[in-house]
């Protein structure tokens, strides 16, 4: 860790604002980037920016085979665009910072889906202005449905329930402040408060029931350590990219800067009356964008009893393992920040645009190999364009993990690790792949690669 970096502490209190639910919107839908106004800490609203009215955009709602178009008009006076994170969507409309939509203008990003059921999100890729529009309010979620999803009868309507996490810094005028300073650029930029959904601290009423909560870590940088305040265990049914094998039952989940989660919570085995919350733990792995206090994120308060209809199926959708002899090669990406100029750095090289930093042969299958075993931050590094699965993790925690079971496209490489993903180029064309800490993204850890 940088020892002496002054990490802000968490601010606590009860939990006494509804959740908001993000509203749902099909495919075919205009999305106009703009300033707008939200009640954020207090009632009195703030200026934030956002897709519409208020913080956080709508939760696109598609089904696999669907055709998606969807309008971006840009009112905001700066540049923007917009990156479908996990669409595996051809490159002119995956939003690389090359793209942008100037102020005033707007584009059609139009698509089809077909990949497999999912939670995906949707966020600007401004190169140096990522995190602070990120921070600002610009975010939506973007989920797949298909019918072998449908066909397990998960919770759905009410009992799905979609969780942003997310953490500001705010001013004393209430606004959101983005102003990191060099030690914040190096581990990134933690903020004093918790929403969910654009809600300071948010509680949910529920039943004695099984419920499916849809999770996006959407913070610039900090990761989460993710765990229920009774110590219950809940199962992990899915991550980036879809459904898994089959539910993971654990105690806690890590996660990083836009990776996702799909959990299925029993609060059949809790009692009417009780407040149970979902809290971040500590753990001393990850350097300072992990912060260093236990904190409650949300509270569930269980308010009705129900009679539990839904049964925990043994088995999911099926994740076809890569088969190892199609691995054309290994291509090593060491994680640097240790340089003298100080920037984040992969394989010694800042983002340029414009400059291929690797080519790829369309169709063929490789290992991609993050190596942060010199490092003393944690990087969740992601790569457009692709689902790829985690093969082994080697140093630091040494294992992969319950959410690392099924497609991804962010993994967490923790200080002291080498993590091995394997993933099929199916589509053509420029993409980028890049740290998911928003700061070190715009800091320049990122590189640009072609598939042809
Ligand atoms: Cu969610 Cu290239 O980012
Ligand atoms: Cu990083």
């Amino acid at each position: 860790n940088h020892g002496d970096a002054v990490v802000p502490q968490v601010n606590t209190g009860l939990f006494i604002n509804p959740l908001k639910i993000p509203k749902t919107v099909s495919g075919n839908t205009s999305l106009v980037t703009q300033n707008t106004s939200e009640a954020l800490l207090s009632a009195s609203k703030v200026n934030v920016l956002g897709y519409g009215e208020g913080i956080l955009g709508p939760t696109i709602r598609v089904k696999k085979g669907d055709n998606v178009n969807i309008n971006l008009l840009n009112k905001l006076s700066d540049h923007s665009n917009i990156h479908w994170h996990g669409l595996k969507i051809p490159a002119d409309m995956d939003g690389h910072p090359d793209q942008m939509v100037m102020s005033n203008e707007s584009f059609n990003y139009k698509f089809s889906v077909n990949q497999q059921a999912g939670l995906n999100w949707y966020h600007p890729h401004v190169h140096k202005s990522t995190a602070v529009q990120v921070t600002q309010g610009l975010a939506g979620l973007f989920i797949v449905e298909s019918d072998e999803e449908k066909s397990l009868a998960l919770p759905s309507g009410e009992f799905e329930v979609p969780l942003i996490i997310q953490d500001k810094r705010i001013a004393s005028d209430g606004t959101i402040k983005y102003s990191p300073t060099m030690m914040e650029i190096m581990s990134g930029y933690l903020g004093e408060n918790i929403l969910v959904n654009g809600t300071h601290k948010p509680f949910l009423d529920v039943s004695t029931r099984f419920y499916r909560f849809r999770i996006l870590n959407g913070s610039s940088a900090r990761i989460y350590n993710l765990s229920l305040s009774n110590s219950a265990e809940f199962y992990v049914i899915g991550s980036d990219g879809g459904i898994l094998p089959q539910p993971e039952k654990v105690k806690n989940v890590i996660l990083g800067s836009g990776e996702r989660l799909d959990i299925l919570v029993d609060f059949s085995t809790m009692k009417v009356g009780e407040v149970v919350s979902l809290k971040s733990e500590t753990f001393f792995t990850m350097g300072n964008a992990q912060g260093n206090q236990p904190f409650d994120i949300l509270a569930f308060n269980i308010k009705r009893q129900e009679n539990n209809t839904f049964k925990l199926p043994s088995t999911l959708i099926p994740v076809p393992k890569l088969p190892s002899t199609s691995i054309k090669r290994v291509f090593t990406l060491k994680m640097d920040m240790m340089s003298s100029d100080g920037m984040h750095k992969i394989n010694g090289k800042v983002f340029k645009s414009g400059r291929i930093d690797e080519t790829v042969t369309l169709g063929s299958t490789e290992i991609w190999e993050f190596d942060n075993s010199t490092g003393d931050e944690a990087h969740p590094m992601h790569i457009h364009g692709v689902m790829f699965q985690v093969v082994a993790r080697m140093g630091g925690r040494n294992v992969i993990l319950p959410h690392e079971k099924g497609w991804k496209d962010t993994v967490l490489v923790a200080p002291g690790e080498k993590v091995q993903v394997a993933m099929t180029f199916e589509i053509s064309g420029k993409f980028v792949f890049h740290c998911h800490n928003l700061e070190h993204e715009d800091d320049g850890m990122m590189l640009n690669f072609e598939v042809k």
